[in-house]
């Protein structure tokens, strides 16, 4: 017994992380369908151990019916085909930006609102990677003292831009300085511009701004983001200052309350994106307490993995213990009550 599972963007920087996560998941996969453009035809991915071959994405593939559907190739293929294999009884995990807006779909990081996949079939948005990992490392400070400016500086590596660009940071690493994917050269530079603007704003910024009030579920927290790209190949870091409603107790109940959360990891002393590049969870060091409203930190997590690929899995796994009778082997934790 197990899900029929399908990648689509298998051949991505994300997707084929997708593949590792899940291979390395406790999540029973009866059987694994990989889909990406007809650029890939013919190339093949191993899943425990075993050649799947990718396929090219078709709606005729997306009518056929999975238990789950990971989407990482773009918003506009996820607007074309999730709703054709929504509508045909898959849940759809979707990595793009495509529908984390829509208010009737969710927008799940399970440790903070994973109770939203009980009883839900259909598209799931997985949120932005920076915006994943900062709200991972604020989550209980807000349950606690209510969180209401968050501003926040981010260092996110080239991978997060997609293999392409993983590409083009080499080859300038290599001497060709020239650029297609990045508006400036990347390699020995850094860029303060990830996507394009509207009202002075970047895109990347507008989603730390409003996927942060969506998961957290609250409307009043004002988030003051500059995203700016790095010369870091996987592992976005994040300056953050954050201000509460409530006086905070003291920096010894702040340290307590960050850690407390579910897959954060804390530091005394400095932690950097080489350093937990591979791993899953959510790196917190550097917390200061400047007075009792305003306290700092640095963040940092591995962007394919926290921000996006695990994430999408921890959904998958989640969504499955909520609504299947599939039993995994360690079913420990009490999932019903998040
Ligand atoms: P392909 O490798 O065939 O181009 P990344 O985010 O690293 O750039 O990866 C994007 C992923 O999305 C790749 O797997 C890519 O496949 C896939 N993709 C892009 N456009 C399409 C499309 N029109 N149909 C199917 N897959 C696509």
């Amino acid at each position: 017994m197990g899900f029929k599972v399908g990648v689509v963007g298998a051949t991505g920087a994300v997707g084929r992380t997708m593949v590792e996560v899940l291979e390395k998941s406790e999540v029973p996969v009866s059987e694994l369908r990989l889909f990406a453009s007809e650029r890939s035809a013919g190339q093949t991915l191993t899943f425990k151990g075993v050649q799947v071959k990718v396929e090219v994405l078709t709606e005729e593939a997306m009518r056929e019916g999975f238990d789950y559907l990971l989407f990482s190739a773009g918003a506009d293929v996820s607007r074309r085909y999730a709703p054709i294999a929504a509508q045909a009884g898959t849940t759809v995990i979707d990595n793009s930006s495509a529908f984390r807006m829509v208010p009737e779909i969710p927008l799940v990081v399970p440790e903070i609102n994973g109770k939203l996949l009980k009883g839900y079939h259909g598209i799931v948005a997985n949120p932005n990677c920076s915006t994943i990992q900062m709200v991972l490392a604020l989550y209980r400070v807000h349950d606690r003292y209510h969180l209401h400016e968050i501003f926040v500086s981010t260092y996110q590596a080239v991978s997060g831009a997609g293999h392409k660009a993983v590409v083009e940071y080499e080859r300038q690493l290599a001497g060709d300085t020239t650029h297609a994917v990045f508006p400036r050269q990347i390699a020995h530079n850094v860029i303060p511009l990830i996507g394009d603007l509207k009202d002075d704003i970047s895109q990347e910024e507008w989603k730390m701004i409003n996927e942060t009030r969506k998961i957290l579920n609250s409307r009043s927290i004002a988030v003051f983001p500059t995203t700016v790209r790095v010369p870091v190949r996987v592992g976005h870091s994040e300056s953050v200052v954050a201000r509460t409603l409530f006086p905070i107790m003291s920096k010894e109940d702040l340290v307590e309350t960050i850690a407390s959360g579910e897959d954060v990891i804390l530091h005394d002393d400095i932690v950097t994106p080489v350093e937990v590049a591979g791993d899953d969870y959510v790196h917190v060091g550097r917390i200061r307490l400047f007075d009792a409203h305003t306290f700092g930190l640095w963040v940092v997590a591995d962007n394919l993995r926290v921000g996006a690929a695990t994430n999408a899995v921890r959904i998958l796994k989640l969504h499955s213990q909520l609504n299947s009778d599939l039993v995994f082997e360690s079913e420990a934790k009490e999932v019903e009550g998040r």
